[in-house]
């Protein structure tokens, strides 16, 4: 019998300098050792569009944006991201990693920024369509913790999102912590403050036996 293969998406969040990316890249050679194709991306970004805009959003001209149009520009960023991207990965069977997705604009601009939950969801609704992510591996990190990394990586340029003080980094925790309580079917939540290799061990275990894959 054929089982057809399924595409499946897998979304990483968390504070910056939490190790989305590396935690993804490990994931990534992970999948790929097992005979599955992988496309790895990232928000803003991905497409270039998205690229454009994360210039835009990122850089200090971003700064004084009303909330809303701020979830709408990474709304309409998304959405080229999964038209052009990440349903065209999924329909071919194959899986998706991506380093930012729905959740970041849940809790930046609708928790923490001031746009609203139910405002910034609807937005993302109506851009992601069937889009939604299998499964969102939250890497949990303190803000300070997540700091101290990020000054010690000399290579990493500050953006504007970085530089905000620690209260905002812990709310944007914390908010993270309240999405991932309130779909636990979804959410994998792992402890970043482990090194990075156990980090991405514990992400491929849960993985592994959340799609049967060990
Ligand atoms: P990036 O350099 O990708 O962050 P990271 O520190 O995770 O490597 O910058 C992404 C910034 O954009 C980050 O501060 C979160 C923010 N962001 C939003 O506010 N909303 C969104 O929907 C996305 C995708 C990102």
């Amino acid at each position: 019998m054929h089982i057809a293969h399924k595409g499946r998406l897998i979304a990483f969040e968390g504070i910056e300098g939490a190790g989305k990316s590396t935690a993804a890249q490990t994931t990534a050679a992970w999948l790929r050792a097992r005979g599955i194709e992988v496309v790895l991306t990232r928000e803003p970004g991905g497409v270039s569009l998205g690229e454009a805009l994360r210039r835009l959003l990122l850089d200090h001209r971003g700064e004084g944006l009303d909330p809303l149009t701020e979830a709408l520009l990474f709304a309409a960023a998304r959405r080229q991201h999964v038209a052009e991207k990440i349903a065209p990965t999924l329909a071919a069977g194959n899986w998706v990693l991506v380093d930012r997705y729905v959740d970041s604009s849940l809790v930046y601009q609708g928790l923490v920024g001031g746009a609203g939950l139910s405002a910034v969801r609807a937005i993302n609704d109506l851009a992601v369509g069937d889009c939604r992510p299998d499964v969102t591996v939250l890497l949990d990190l303190s803000p300070d913790m997540a700091l101290r990394r990020m000054a010690a990586d000399r290579k990493r340029t500050l953006s504007r999102f970085d530089r905000r003080s620690l209260e905002f980094h812990q709310a944007v925790r914390e908010g993270y912590l309240r999405l991932a309580q309130e779909a636990p079917e979804r959410f994998i939540v792992v402890d970043a403050a482990q090194p990075a290799a156990e980090v991405g061990a514990a992400v491929v275990d849960a993985l592994g036996r959340r799609f049967a894959l060990m």
